[in-house]
């Protein structure tokens, strides 16, 4: 069941927005930042698009020994905050892919104007046929993308093919919780067709089934909840910040950020980081 054209086409125009970079550059600019002399953190605001932000990047990163020697892929790249991060403050090598072309070529012009472009590159195309030699990357890493992929088992089961024997898997995601039905709009779908959760329970059972050893599993909801309650009292206090994902997300933002409190408050999804190692040699094809 490989994601057909039709969906994929339905998940990247979720994302997309037209004039992407050019919104971002004109919202720096407003915010008193010279683009010509950007710094990461300028960019954190809009470039880690998961819970917890740079933290929660950070936080799974050094849970990883990670240096210069390994070669990194990072599946549902976004606008590649988390890959930058990976190459600056770790010395990795790493390759971004990413369903969205748009969001390829800004995480591009991105890494460029911070000079990354030796280290850091992305490739536009699907999780689900993954354009690599099998064993082509030491470390895996995902954050909130499989929401929008329905074939978990093709997900998996390319994640394990690029990964070389005894490499790992860093998977930050939202899961569904037990509290029902997610309410949506919400920031990776404005209704359910391209909104595929499935449990922790689920997760694990296809990771184990694929041969994959779990290294770590801790749910994070909790810390989610809270850092989602602390961005939300803020906005309330002060207004949306001018650089934020709405920029990313346009003018629904504000309704899908509540609702992702209010399914993060009710339950209703679950936070889940782990992980897992490929076995050095098993029989799983
Ligand atoms: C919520 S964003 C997270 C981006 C990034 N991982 C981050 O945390 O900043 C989800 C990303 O997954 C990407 N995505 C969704 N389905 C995908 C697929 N089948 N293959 C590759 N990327 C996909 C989307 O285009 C989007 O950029």
């Amino acid at each position: 069941m490989i994601q057909s054209g039709a969906e994929a086409n339905a998940v990247a125009a979720h994302y997309s927005r037209r004039d992407l970079e050019s919104t971002i550059l004109d919202a720096l600019v407003a915010a008193g930042i010279d683009p010509e002399r950007l710094r990461a953190e300028d960019l954190a605001p809009i470039d880690e698009f998961h819970i917890g932000g740079r933290k929660a990047t950070l936080e799974l990163a050094r849970q990883l020994d990670l240096d210069a020697t390994q070669q990194v892929l990072d599946i549902g790249s976004g606008l590649g905050g988390a890959s930058r991060c990976l190459a600056r403050e770790f010395g990795c090598r790493v390759t971004g892919i990413d369903l969205s072309q748009e969001y390829c070529q800004v995480a591009s012009g991105f890494t460029e104007r911070l000079g990354l472009q030796a280290a850091v590159s992305y490739r536009h195309g699907s999780a689900l046929d993954l354009p690599f030699a099998d064993a082509s990357f030491d470390l895996l890493w995902t954050q909130h993308a499989s929401m929008n992929i329905a074939d978990k088992p093709r997900l998996y089961a390319e994640m394990r093919r690029v990964l070389i024997p005894g490499g790992r898997l860093a998977i930050y995601d939202i899961l569904a919780g037990e509290g029902g039905n997610v309410h949506f709009p919400v920031p990776w779908a404005r209704e359910p067709g391209i909104s595929h959760l499935i449990s922790p329970q689920q997760l694990r059972a296809h990771l184990e089934g694929l041969g994959f050893e779990i290294l770590r599993w801790q749910d994070t909801t909790e810390q989610g909840r809270s850092w989602f309650r602390r961005l939300s009292e803020r906005t309330a206090r002060q207004g949306s910040p001018r650089l934020g994902l709405h920029l990313l997300l346009g003018a629904d933002f504000r309704l899908m950020a509540q609702n992702q409190l209010r399914n993060l408050e009710e339950g209703r999804i679950a936070l889940i980081e782990t992980i897992v190692r490929r076995p050095v040699s098993s029989s799983v094809a």
